[in-house]
């Protein structure tokens, strides 16, 4: 894979660069509607260059098919371009682990409560499995809101990511989700300058996030479908 990136375009669809794969990536939940497991889907196939809806209106999700020009798409990015070290609103100091809290991140996937609060959790890290549960569960969170970092040393508890985008479905709360950008892929505003190259980040494709290019968790509010089967 070759310089893979991501440009976001004025008002109009991401376009992706570096043959980057692209699949689909499912929210499984427990009985009690918790989400508890990642699970890979359908896998597009592989393509140098292509764009990706980002209004949320194209009939070809997740690719672009030109509806953000007949919707009047405006795209304007509100994020900022900060690293996530400086956004942090909250961070959890436990004896075994800390956790910091980036809540402007938040895409709603609700990983964070799959065994316990991620937060309790870290205040009870001298125990092992609540230390080992919490690491996962931040690690389970897509948008990278939530990052488990090792108290001694100050590194970040980070999974193995492959630079790949994944388009998330949750079947069991019937919508779609944003964009997960896994394995460091850079992403550039339409204006030229980079965001903080990141492991892990979700980017807004409903097009109603108010932190856009990154997801806020509006698409729940919304029930932002994309005609995959297992949302309608
Ligand atoms: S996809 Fe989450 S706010 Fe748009």
């Amino acid at each position: 894979m070759k310089n893979p990136k991501i440009t976001v375009t004025k008002d109009g669809p991401y376009q992706v660069s570096g043959s980057i794969p692209l699949a689909k990536e499912i929210i499984i939940s427990d009985a009690k509607g918790i989400p508890i497991l990642w699970k890979r889907g359908k896998k597009f196939p592989l393509q140098g260059t292509y764009n990706l809806c980002r209004c949320g209106h194209s009939k070809d999700k997740p690719f672009c098919d030109g509806s953000h020009k007949k919707s009047r798409f405006k795209g304007k990015e509100t994020a900022p371009h900060i690293p996530h070290k400086d956004q942090v609103t909250e961070t959890t100091t436990g004896p075994g682990l800390v956790l910091d809290d980036a809540e402007a991140f938040c895409a709603v996937a609700l990983f964070c409560h799959r065994a316990g609060d991620a937060w309790n959790l870290t205040e009870r890290s001298q125990d092992p499995s609540a230390k080992k549960t919490a690491i996962h569960e931040a690690c389970d969170c897509p948008s990278g809101r939530l990052v488990a970092r090792d108290p001694k040393t100050g590194k970040a508890f980070e999974p193995e990511f492959s630079p790949s985008i994944g388009v998330i479905e949750n079947p069991r709360k019937k919508h779609s989700g944003p964009l997960w950008v896994k394995g460091r892929i850079r992403v550039r505003g339409a204006n030229g300058k980079a965001y903080e190259v990141r492991n892990r980040v979700t980017l807004c494709r409903c097009g109603r996030s108010k932190n856009k290019p990154f997801c806020d968790g509006t698409h729940v509010t919304m029930k932002f479908k994309d005609g995959d089967p297992s949302v309608k």
